[in-house]
């Protein structure tokens, strides 16, 4: 059975899809057989970034499928060891499937208010329909250069009673490797493919820890 990973928000353009293309490389650098589900019909952004990976002949290949349904995503299960649901730019019905489908779910934001308040909404929402909040964790991504911004945002997820997985912060060359086939721990940049790095081994780290007290 493929370990199952939902990454998924109330908001548009909040990372999701760089989250999925980044844990998906990640995963398979270390021998995991990776798909991601690419549940965002509408854009398919993800589906286009790998066909530009294919085109460019990037390792570590990736799959990547489009599912109009969790149901249809599901039935890939035994085939993978893991299976990354990329949600859609709105919190639909879909959402809470995804969720409750899934083993842990990533929710990325902005840090205003604007972005985290709907963030933690939608984690609510999800506890409220019995999704453990141990399997929730709030990752911050295009974060500026502003500490009392990155330290206010924290504390808004920790008060809020949800884990803080870490953040990524908004670098060009970021857009750029996703332009190119690649993902953020893919770019140009030594220095910013480490600190991805980093916070993509944080998050992995959270995941093992909840599965090993699940
Ligand atoms: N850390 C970053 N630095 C620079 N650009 C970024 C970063 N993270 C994401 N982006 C860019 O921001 C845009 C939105 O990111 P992404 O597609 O991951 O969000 P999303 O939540 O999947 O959006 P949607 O809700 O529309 O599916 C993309 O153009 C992506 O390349
Ligand atoms: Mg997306």
């Amino acid at each position: 059975m493929a370990l199952k990973i939902g990454i998924i928000s109330q908001k548009g353009g909040v990372g999701k899809s760089t989250l999925s293309r980044l844990l998906a490389v990640e995963y398979s650098r270390n021998g995991w057989e990776v798909k991601i589900a690419d549940m965002d019909l509408s854009q398919g952004t993800v589906t286009e970034w790998n066909r530009i990976r294919m085109e460019n002949d990037i390792e570590p290949k990736i799959a990547v499928e489009q599912f109009m349904t969790v149901k249809d995503a599901i039935k890939q299960d035994a085939h993978y060891d893991l299976l990354i649901f990329d949600g859609e730019p709105h919190s639909t019905k879909k959402t809470l499937e995804i969720a409750q489908a899934c083993d842990f779910m990533v929710l990325p934001t902005g840090v205003t208010v604007d972005d985290l308040m709907p963030t933690i909404k939608l984690a609510h929402e999800l506890k409220r329909n019995g999704i453990d909040r141990k399997k929730i964790g709030i990752a911050l991504s295009r974060v500026g250069d502003s500490h009392s911004e990155l330290n206010g945002a924290k504390e808004y997820i920790e008060e809020a009673g949800y884990y803080y997985l870490g953040m990524l912060q908004e670098k060009t060359s970021i857009g750029q490797a996703h332009d190119s086939g690649r993902a953020a721990n893919e770019t140009a940049f030594k220095s910013v493919n480490q600190a991805t790095d980093q916070f993509i081994q944080a998050i992995v780290d959270r995941m093992e820890l909840v599965k090993t007290k699940a």
